[in-house]
């Protein structure tokens, strides 16, 4: 069964190739919502994914590049989808940078370098700001509307060499709770959901990947690590009519794991 209020109604997302990004498309798509969906590097995959959005759901879709270390380009974007949607009802800032662009950022405590702590802080809150001012000026003209970041639990428990992504994700849930307030007389709701470890490209980066999913199956009361539709169904509530008094709020799926 299709949420109506999903149905029709256009999801803007960064990052919406792989991991997280690519479950919640297909989670928002499957309950018949158009998807503009930015990505970075595969070109090629971004529109295969585009053919199999249209041909499965029957929705519109559209890919479109963007930098996430080039916050200001989100204008241009938002431009470029006005020109190819009549609304935007849902903004989600899901996409996350790695390889050379985290050096200095993802790194144990003694090794940060500013550079790196920088870009992880621009792609992680900056790209945010900017894409949900854009969001939510298009949002203002239909009523209302849902935004969302995506967070990460490791601003609330330790993971090895995550103090660059850590601490941009604990600013990104205060920027959060601040856009919330200025925002909620528009109509619109500003959350975050904040996952434990999922199994994606991202954390498959990671240096002690199998121990981290071996630690996470172990902590959890589920006796497993967390799937990119885990994160995908809570994003879909949180835009949903369902969550209609819920704003400002990070809601946690980490399968237990933080309480442990
Ligand atoms: N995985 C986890 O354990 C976990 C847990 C909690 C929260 N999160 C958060 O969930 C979000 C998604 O993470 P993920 O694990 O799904 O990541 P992922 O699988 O690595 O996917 C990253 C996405 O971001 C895009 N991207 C990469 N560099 C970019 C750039 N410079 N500018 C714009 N887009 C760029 C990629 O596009 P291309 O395919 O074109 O490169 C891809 O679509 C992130 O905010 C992350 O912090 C992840």
């Amino acid at each position: 069964m299709k949420l109506s209020d999903i149905e029709g109604r256009t999801l803007v997302i960064s990052g919406g190739t792989r991991g997280i990004g690519k479950a919640i498309v297909h989670e928002f798509a499957s309950n018949g919502a158009n998807i503009a969906f930015t990505y970075n590097s595969n070109e090629e995959l971004a529109k295969e994914q585009v053919k199999e959005l249209e041909t499965t759901y029957g929705i519109k879709a559209k890919a479109y590049s963007l930098n996430i270390l080039e916050p200001l380009t989100y204008k241009d974007l938002f431009k470029r989808i006005d020109e190819d949607f009549d609304r935007v009802d849902f903004f989600i800032s899901n996409a996350i940078i790695s390889g050379r662009a985290v050096v200095g950022g993802y790194a144990k405590f003694m090794r940060l370098k500013p550079k790196g702590i920088n870009n992880i802080f621009t792609a992680t809150v900056n790209a945010f700001v900017v894409g949900a001012q854009e969001a939510a000026k298009r949002m203002e003209k239909v009523g209302g509307g849902s935004i969302i970041s995506l967070s990460s639990t490791g601003n609330l428990v330790h993971i090895d060499n995550y103090a660059g992504h850590g601490t941009a994700k604990a600013a990104v849930e205060t920027m959060v709770k601040y856009a919330a307030t200025e925002l909620g007389e528009l109509g619109i709701r500003v959350n975050a959901i904040s996952g434990g470890p999922i199994e994606t490209d991202a954390l498959r980066a990671f240096t002690n990947y199998e121990e981290v999913k071996a630690k996470t199956a172990e902590l959890s009361p589920l006796n497993r690590m967390g799937k990119p539709q885990d994160m995908a169904g809570a994003a879909l509530f949180l835009c949903s009519d369902k969550a209609s008094w819920i704003t400002g709020h990070t809601l946690l799926i980490d399968g237990g794991t933080t309480f442990r």
